[in-house]
């Protein structure tokens, strides 16, 4: 049977980690598109060339031709620009919501029948923007913040109260933006909720509210402290748990920006929810019962993401 197509567009710094990952973890063969001439070229080399000493069967490919992503199982997408310090997520909606439009055709065109999984920003309303312009199912379109957001949570979570990773779950809704919602009662160590860990004094409320806020910022963070771009270690790994999830049909229980219609109260809307991924792409939306607090911060976030899609349909009228 041959091996799984990874088409990969952007080779910048989320899609050249995004290719290591794949290749390393041997999900299958990897195309690197980009339009910048002979980026995706060199880092598919690169990486094909640390193939030997890492002991992987992967096929690297670099190409400036969307025709060689022809049949990708998956498509992940991080074209267009990242922000700077200084700079919301927001900021970025102009400019990539073009380089949507030109990705959409070249999936739609290329690769129909892929799982994709949008990662470029402002999130929310780039993958809704892709769906549309790409014509695919909406349950095979969907982007990547909730496991990113998460795992953030999941690691100051870790620190503070000074235990494994591997034992502390993490729930994060909403836009993947300042009002993303980290849900501390769905949030655990090893089953027992945050907001009990706090009564058997593990830590306190005031902490626990700063590291929720640090998880809000934990994206500007590291733009802070990186200066000439944003995070891709854990954008790119977050993603290839997503992607596995889909080639190896794992129904994970994962949180991503989805298509969600009925659920939430929402008319075919992109936001943070926790999904089950398998071989269908996005083949449950779970819709759990919020408390009043955690609906308005949810309400907040999607008036939000909202915002932002009315944004795209004023800039290209045919989104409308
Ligand atoms: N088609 C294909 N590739 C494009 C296009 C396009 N129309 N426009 C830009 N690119 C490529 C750039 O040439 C660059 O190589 O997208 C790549 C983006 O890479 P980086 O600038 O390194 O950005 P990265 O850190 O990978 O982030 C990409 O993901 O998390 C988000 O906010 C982030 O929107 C940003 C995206």
């Amino acid at each position: 049977m041959a091996r799984p197509k990874i088409a990969l567009i952007g080779a910048g710094q989320i899609g050249g980690t995004l290719a290591h990952l794949a290749a390393m973890k041997e999900l299958g063969d990897v195309v690197l598109f980009d339009i910048a001439e002979g980026t995706p070229q060199g880092k598919a080399l690169d990486i094909a060339e640390s193939g030997p000493a890492e002991g992987f069967d992967a096929a690297l490919k670099g190409t400036n031709d969307y025709a060689d992503i022809a049949g990708a199982d998956v498509c992940i997408v991080t074209a267009g620009v990242p922000r700077k310090p200084g700079m919301s997520r927001d900021d970025l909606l102009g400019i990539n919501l073009k380089v949507m439009k030109s990705v959409g055709e070249g999936i739609a065109k290329h690769a129909p029948d892929a799982f994709v999984i949008c990662i470029t920003n402002p999130l929310d309303a780039m993958v809704w923007a892709l769906q549309k312009f790409s014509g695919l199912p909406a349950a095979k379109v969907c982007g990547m913040a909730g496991v990113l957001d998460s795992a953030r949570f999941r690691h100051f979570l870790s620190l503070e109260f000074d235990v494994s990773m591997k034992d502390v779950t993490a729930f994060v809704l909403g836009g993947h933006g300042d009002t993303m919602v980290p849900l501390t009662r769905y949030s655990t160590v090893a089953g027992i909720p945050l907001p009990d860990l706090v009564k058997m004094g593990w830590t306190t409320q005031d902490r626990l509210d700063a590291i929720v806020q640090r998880t809000r910022d934990g994206g500007a963070e590291i733009v802070g402290l990186l200066k000439t771009g944003s995070a891709f270690y854990a954008p790119a790994t977050a993603a290839i748990e997503m992607a596995e999830a889909y080639l190896k049909d794992q129904k994970r229980v994962l949180p991503c920006a989805a298509h969600v219609d009925g659920a939430y109260g929402l008319k075919g809307t992109y936001v943070g929810v926790p999904t089950v991924i398998g071989a269908g792409g996005i083949e449950k939306v779970i819709d759990i019962k919020l408390d009043k607090d955690e609906q308005a911060m949810m309400d907040k976030s999607i008036e939000a993401v909202k915002g932002l899609v009315e944004a795209c349909k004023g800039i290209d009228n045919s989104l409308n």
